[in-house]
């Protein structure tokens, strides 16, 4: 068969077995999900019933434009429904943009280690892509800068980045924005916005007039806890906006995902309890490590980059060992962040199981026997890469 050959590059996306297999494996009562950067809790209340009511409905399908979630979000950021394309997670705005403006003649540039979407698109679409190093675990600008070239159609940024929880200012993102040539499209991907709490954040939404080159990303995915429906979407310039509606599936946002995010996006006092509830446990752990003398990248997502170099066990073994103790986190091994381990902020009772099994590593010697691998599934294995 004559497969494209780009896919010869690529290997399917591994997803992690279901938490009941993992229980089962290693024996556990239960186990702490901590490695995709979900919220712990479900969908708001208000959603769940909204979502009881259009079920009968289901035989139909859904609105192709989102009409009412694109009313609701083109007022509250102040831009105009030409503005936003919808999709199917953000993750299908990413695949789209990869569509519109990469091939083997259009290359990206890409931070690295960043969301591994970034390199997949380029790869899925054989364009040349550079991936730019962080630099102690931030951006380099500079060097983003210095890696675009004349070809270059797509720059992506990821504000907080994961897996590092690094922000950059507005004044910082502006400045480097400024310096892009004006045909080159700029991605950048806000999945944890909502998460921020620096007192100088801005709604970049109002920066498109600006920078027409932008496309900002969000989703429903993290504080909104709608991973499990799909639902993303992008601000753009009106003819970005076009390219992406044009090669989208018309129906590409189903009807239940749409009615989740109208309702979760018409409660804004539940997204910001959640903000704050997420802010006091980045508070609460990154202290509780800071006694420990554990170092942590300061981060403003529902996640931490914690040290695992300065355990009883060595960095690589250090997520297995978690696992073993019920807590699944997602290794830096398997992100190009050897030496750190990410772990998603959430309820305070999980954080504790998290650090109270960090500290019991730390201390005791018990934690220097090699990881068990259990039936050949490992904490590499085990977790999905979001
Ligand atoms: C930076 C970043 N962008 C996008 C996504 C994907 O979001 P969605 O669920 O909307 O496809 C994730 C998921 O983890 C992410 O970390």
């Amino acid at each position: 068969m004559k497969f494209n050959p780009v896919l010869e590059k690529l290997t399917p996306y591994r997803a992690g077995p279901a938490l009941d297999d993992i229980r089962r494996r290693y024996q556990l009562d239960s186990v702490a999900m901590l490695s995709a950067n979900e919220v712990p809790w479900g969908p708001f209340p208000e959603v769940v019933d909204a979502l009881k009511t259009v079920l009968d409905g289901l035989n139909r399908y859904p609105d192709g434009a989102c009409n009412r979630l694109r009313s609701l979000v083109a007022e509250r950021l102040g831009v105009s429904e030409r503005n936003l394309v919808f999709g199917n997670g953000s993750c299908e705005l990413l695949m789209l943009l990869g569509q519109a403006f990469l091939s083997p003649e259009q290359h990206a540039v890409i931070p690295h280690p960043s969301f591994v979407m970034y390199r997949l698109i380029a790869l899925a679409h054989g364009a040349p892509f550079s991936a730019v190093p962080l630099k102690n675990l931030d951006y380099d600008l500079e060097a983003m800068l210095a890696a675009i070239r004349d070809d270059t159609s797509l720059v992506i940024i990821c504000n907080p980045n994961n897996p590092t929880g690094s922000y950059l200012e507005p004044a910082a993102l502006r400045a480097f924005f400024d310096q892009i040539p004006k045909d080159t499209v700029i991605v950048l991907d806000e999945a944890y916005v909502e998460f921020v709490t620096s007192p100088d954040w801005e709604e970049s939404a109002a920066w498109l007039k600006d920078y027409p080159n932008l496309v900002i990303l969000r989703t429903f995915s993290k504080i909104y806890g709608l991973a499990g429906l799909r639902i993303g979407y992008g601000i753009a310039d009106p003819p970005v906006v076009e390219a992406l509606d044009k090669i989208r599936q018309p129906f590409n946002v189903d009807t239940l995902a749409q009615v989740a995010a109208v309702e979760s996006f018409r409660r804004p006092a539940r997204v910001e309890e959640r903000r704050q509830q997420i802010a006091a446990e980045r508070v609460r752990v990154a202290a509780r490590l800071d006694e420990m003398g554990i170092r942590y990248h300061a981060s403003e997502a529902n996640f931490l980059l914690v040290d695992v170099t300065d355990l009883g066990i060595p960095g690589p073994e250090v997520a297995q060992a978690l696992l073993e103790r019920g807590i699944l986190t997602r290794s830096g091994y398997a992100m190009d962040c050897p030496g750190w381990l990410r772990v998603t902020l959430g309820e305070a009772q999980e954080g504790d199981l998290f650090l109270s099994a960090i500290d019991e590593l730390k201390q005791s010697d018990a934690g220097r026997m090699p990881a068990r691998v259990v039936n050949g599934l490992s904490a590499e294995s085990l977790s999905p890469e979001s």
